[in-house]
């Protein structure tokens, strides 16, 4: 099958969460089950300076919003996967790739209208025709929307990787986006009232997944389904939950070129001085008796950071330290700062977005906090686990999937899970995982649970495959 990927993010130069990952990694793992993919995201700054990307000869003519737009297409590849990025620098040569932590650039309707428009473009100029378009996320959401008004013969697979972000506007707004009036309608981007990109996307594609199990169920209920629940329950025939997977390759303790020294499994001497080396370069106090708490996240309110605030004085009270790279909501960094100023050496908080350092803290941690609200799939605690830090998870979404709770009778699981979404609850949880730590031993069969998952895209490969299969059946 053929297959052209539509997102806004692609690790590593286009980075603000999991879905750059992702789009890394998936379309490379169905290209090698000898599909034919190629991925197509906006030419941000990072792209073209990355210089993995090389203008073509392609110029097309991009009509959006009331306009027509000649947009240069360039080029790159990633072994079997084809690469293109359609520039337009007055959308896309930005330093951030959505906003500046205030909030979402004024202008994202127009750039990721444009973006659509512009992958569907692209895809009637590639041979051989992509027979499915795969857009991810709201960013992308317009993307069924411009195939069906063009009455393309491409199917359209539409994934949530996270429903919070809808990507709402005025319903003032439809007429910009050159589609016809009829899908600015209960069956298309209206909803109550307003515009809404991912409703439409739901409605409008040919299949919908999310990326874990439990959130494609969750979803579907008042609770996490951010007002679209109804909506998703009306559609639940066409909505599958496939769980991430991370690339085992560039994730992988014993050739990770980031950290201070390889371990594995079975030999876990390097991970001793990734910890120490960890202590020194963040500024934490060194001890060695006492555990230290690591959180890599993107500063968002569902990440459940300031649960993680709250608890810091207890879980310092009790011995522990915690160090915090995020970057993202500014009021939430200063809350993180403030939480540091006031406890110095014991709670560290560098607010950067640093792949190194994340990849250090995941060796160097013995725990990983991860108290988040919902959580479609998460990556990162995946990555904890195979790098031996042991994850304290709220149990929602993809993290109910990858985290199993401990149990010291059994010497099975791993990690510690906490349900509801409280204090109190994060506090029992995090007890838990103190008073494994209190036990060497048997801490380390945890830690080495974890690090013997297998996590890679060896599963999601075929329920992509079926997806993709009944659409075009
Ligand atoms: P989300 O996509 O919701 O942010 P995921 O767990 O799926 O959550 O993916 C987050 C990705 O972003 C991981 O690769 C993680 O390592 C990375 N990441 C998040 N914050 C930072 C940061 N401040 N510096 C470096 N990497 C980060
Ligand atoms: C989103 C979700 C995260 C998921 C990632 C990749 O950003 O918040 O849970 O892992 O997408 O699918």
């Amino acid at each position: 099958m053929n297959i052209l990927f539509v997102a806004t993010e692609l690790a590593p130069h286009a980075k603000v969460g999991g879905l750059a990952d992702v789009m890394a990694a998936l379309p490379q793992a169905l290209a090698r089950a000898g599909h034919g993919i190629s991925v197509v995201v906006p030419l941000h700054r990072g792209l073209r300076k990355s210089g993995e990307f090389r203008p073509t000869s392609l110029t097309m003519e991009i009509p959006a919003t009331g306009k027509s737009w000649p947009t240069r297409v360039w080029q790159g590849r990633r072994g079997e996967v084809a690469l293109w990025a359609v520039e337009r620098d007055e959308f896309f040569d930005r330093e951030h790739l959505y906003g500046d932590g205030t909030g979402d650039y004024p202008d994202s309707l127009e750039r990721f209208n444009f973006l659509a428009r512009a992958s569907v473009e692209l895809a009637r100029y590639l041979d051989p025709t992509p027979d499915i378009l795969h857009a991810n996320d709201w960013h992308a959401a317009l993307v069924p929307g411009h195939c069906a008004a063009l009455g393309l013969p491409m199917k359209t697979v539409f994934t949530i990787h996270n429903l919070k972000y809808q990507g709402e506007f005025p319903s003032e707004d439809f007429p910009s986006l050159g589609l016809p009036s009829g899908m600015y309608s209960p069956e298309g981007f209206e909803f109550y009232g307003r515009l809404n990109l991912m409703k439409g996307a739901i409605l409008l594609s040919d299949a919908v997944t999310t990326v874990s199990p439990t959130y494609a169920r969750e979803i579907q209920a008042e609770a996490q389904g951010f007002g679209l629940h109804e909506v998703l329950r009306a559609n639940a025939a066409k909505l599958t939950g496939i769980l991430n997977g991370i690339d085992e390759e560039s994730w992988n303790p014993a050739i990770d070129h980031a950290i201070k020294s390889p371990y594995r499994t079975g030999a876990l001497r390097g991970r001793e001085e990734c910890r120490a080396a960890l202590e020194i370069e963040v500024g934490l106090e060194p001890a060695n008796g006492r555990p230290i708490f690591g959180m890599v996240t993107r500063m968002a309110a569902e990440k459940g950071v300031d649960l993680a605030l709250a608890n810091a004085a207890h879980l310092i009270q009790k011995g522990g330290r915690l160090v915090i790279l995020g970057a993202g909501d500014k009021g939430l960094e200063e809350m993180a700062v403030r939480l540091a100023q006031n406890h110095p050496r014991k709670v560290v908080v560098r607010r950067e977005h640093n792949e190194g350092l994340a990849r250090r803290i995941f060796a160097g941690s013995d725990f990983f906090l991860m108290p988040s609200a919902s959580e479609p799939c998460g990556l990162t605690q995946m990555y904890a686990m195979r790098y031996g830090a042991i994850p304290v998870v709220g149990d929602t979404g993809g993290l109910h999937d990858t985290v199993d709770e401990w149990e010291g009778e059994t010497r099975k699981g791993t990690g510690f899970l906490f349900h509801p979404h409280t204090e109190s609850a994060l506090r029992g949880a995090v007890d838990r995982a103190l008073a494994l730590w209190d036990e060497p031993a048997i801490m380390k069969v945890a830690r080495q649970n974890g690090m013997k998952k297998e996590w890679g895209w060896g599963s999601a490969v075929p329920a992509y495959e079926n997806v993709y299969r009944s659409v075009l059946a």
